[in-house]
């Protein structure tokens, strides 16, 4: 049958990523979607950097927020990053052009998600975002369709890698944490600028998407309680494993009801000392992990690669697998019309 035609803004590590795994997985890919996934117009900042792959099987768009309007394509995929200026931009065009949309960008999903998906409802498109949580392990599907007949209960888990590479390697050197960001650095996994990994503000964004998700509350980032690492001390870590706990930085979001009656979601992240006999205590490095409770289900634990070319790739061609089966769903799991604004709950309430 008729290809899916894709266009791909953003090729960076991820980028680059699914342009091979499209290449290696060809067949299975085409034999799950029904029809092959055909990538037909690529853009990003620089035409000229080698990426080592082949470009020129693709059209080059200079102007990446222009990919949209092109006839020859059904969906877009952004991979560029940044809560607004071209991404956003660039999924606003591709949602009124009647183009599905796929993403792997948190901090937008964050921010602008309901408006987005509230766009993609009206225009009868599918905005998926499975690569913006935790990167390779499916989280956002075992949520939505795995776990969807249940009442979620909590959600929380460990949602940056970088972060927990730290921790867990202050644990095992007893280094402290300056020394072991510049580690984390040279070795790659934090960025030049870690604020957003080290303060919190990274795993927030996805904590705010599965909350949305997992209580049907409409998309609240600013009402995420963060503190991050960055004050983590090794005698921190070291008191902790006297008393049987380890430190990790949790995203944790669960509903309660307060005085009025009415539902209040709590969402915070911070470290918090963990009991070493925890699933979530023996995750280690550049981890993710995420623990759902539901109330039929009992506990499910997500774990993998929460970052990197592969896994974040395999989360995007997931989602356009699902495009080609014709399967868009809802974004958020219902309808936009029924998330409800939930009252931000204070952890000391509680
Ligand atoms: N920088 C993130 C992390 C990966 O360290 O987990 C993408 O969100």
């Amino acid at each position: 049958s008729a290809p899916l035609r894709i266009a791909l803004a953003g090729l960076g590590t991820v980028g680059i990523g699914v342009i091979r795994l499209l290449q290696a997985n060809r067949d299975l890919v085409t034999t799950r979607a029904g029809r092959p996934l055909e990538i037909v117009s690529v853009s990003a900042r620089d035409r000229t950097l080698d990426r080592g792959v082949d470009l020129s099987p693709y059209a080059w768009e200079e102007d990446m927020t222009a990919m949209a309007a092109r006839d020859d394509v059904d969906v877009v995929v952004e991979l560029v990053g940044g809560s607004d200026g071209p991404a956003l931009t660039l999924a606003r065009n591709a949602i009124a052009a009647n183009k599905h949309f796929v993403t792997a960008n948190k901090a937008m999903i964050a921010h602008h998600g309901l408006a987005l998906a509230h766009a993609s409802e009206a225009h009868g498109t599918a905005l998926k975002f499975e690569a913006a949580v935790a990167g390779g392990i499916p989280v956002v599907k075992g949520l939505r369709e795995g776990a969807a007949a249940n009442a979620i209960e909590q959600i929380y888990g460990i949602l940056n890698g970088t972060a927990n590479y730290i921790l867990s390697t202050m644990e095992a050197s007893g280094a402290d944490f300056a020394t072991t960001l510049k580690d984390a650095q040279a070795l790659g996994y934090a960025e030049a600028d870690p604020t957003f990994d080290i303060e919190g503000v990274d795993a927030a964004h996805k904590l705010s998407i599965l909350a949305a998700i997992s209580f049907g509350a409409k998309v609240d980032f600013d009402a995420v309680a963060c503190e991050g690492i960055s004050r983590v001390r090794a005698a921190d870590i070291a008191q902790a494993d006297v008393l049987g706990y380890v430190i990790r930085l949790i995203g944790w979001a669960d509903v309660a009801e307060i005085e009025s009656g009415a539902p209040a979601l709590l969402q915070q992240v911070k470290p918090c000392l963990v009991p070493k006999g925890h699933p979530l205590a023996h995750v280690t490095g550049a981890t993710n992990a995420v623990v759902a409770e539901g109330n039929f289900s009992g506990r499910l634990l997500f774990q993998g690669a929460g970052a990197g070319d592969g896994p974040t790739a395999s989360a995007v061609v997931a989602d356009l697998i699902d495009i080609a089966r014709g399967e868009a769903g809802n974004p958020f799991s219902v309808p936009t019309s029924e998330l409800i604004a939930m009252e931000p709950a204070e952890s000391g309430e509680r």
